[in-house]
């Protein structure tokens, strides 16, 4: 599925915590409908981040969807309560669990839309009948953990590969591009083949979140316009 646009998703990761309202407010009046929020456990990745709680109250807050982003180990024995607590979008690594189909499952029964995140160094092999049973895919362009980090450019060629697999075996998942996303970075991601930029500090270490969203989304948008010259950018083998 080919849209005509690239969404923007700013990560609440770097967002002033001491007052959500105002940094949400900011980026939804740019124009943004999705807020990418990111779950970390201390365990799957090092840093701690949101519980379900939090999800809660940012779904007071927004008006948007929210993404929720879990880098956690044992995905499955919090799933249903991040649902619960507000989850439109709600992703897992697949580093993190043996079989994700239950998983991807259990979180559409719940009523959110499901899908895997994968690292940067995993690869796809193997993965269709995940992928398949996802409504997004969010591939990592940094290693999860922080944010502020610099987009690693040599995922770019796995992203061009997922998207052609899933024009081929007519998928209809969404591709969400993740890490080190900047008005840069942007266009090379989204020729790529994403469908969703995800992005961080770009959007609110910039003094002006607003207008970095459309600036992000301004290159998104040059990024598709040339997605169909394979060799607008340079595709280095996946490092
Ligand atoms: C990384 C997170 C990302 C991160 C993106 O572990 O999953 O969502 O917040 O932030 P930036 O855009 O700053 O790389
Ligand atoms: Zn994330």
């Amino acid at each position: 599925m080919d849209t005509d646009r690239v969404r923007v998703a700013p990560s609440l990761l770097s967002a002033d915590f001491a007052d959500l309202a105002s940094e949400i407010k900011r980026v939804e009046e740019a124009g943004v409908d999705l807020l990418h929020i990111d779950v970390m456990d201390g365990h799957f990745v090092p840093n701690i981040t949101f519980g379900p709680m939090m999800v809660g109250a940012i779904k007071r807050l927004a008006s948007s969807d929210l993404d929720v982003h879990l880098m956690i180990s044992e995905p499955h024995r919090y799933l249903d309560r991040f649902v619960e607590a507000g989850s439109d979008y709600v992703t897992f690594h697949v580093e993190a669990v043996g079989e994700a189909g239950p998983l991807l499952e259990e979180a559409r029964a719940l009523g959110a839309r499901p899908g895997v995140a994968v690292n940067p160094a995993t690869g796809l092999e193997g993965l269709d009948d995940v992928l398949a049973a996802c409504d997004l895919v969010v591939m990592m362009t940094v290693n999860p953990g922080f944010g502020g980090q610099a987009f690693m450019r040599e995922v770019v060629p796995k992203i061009r590969a997922l998207y052609d697999l899933r024009a081929e075996r007519g998928w209809e998942f969404e591709i969400e591009v993740d890490g080190g996303v900047n008005a840069e970075t942007a266009e090379v991601a989204a020729w790529a083949g994403c469908d969703i930029l995800v992005a961080g500090a770009a959007v609110f270490k910039s003094g002006d979140p607003g207008r970095a969203v459309r600036e992000i989304a301004r290159a998104g948008l040059r990024g598709l316009g040339k997605r169909g010259d394979t060799s607008a950018f340079p595709l280095a083998p996946p490092g």
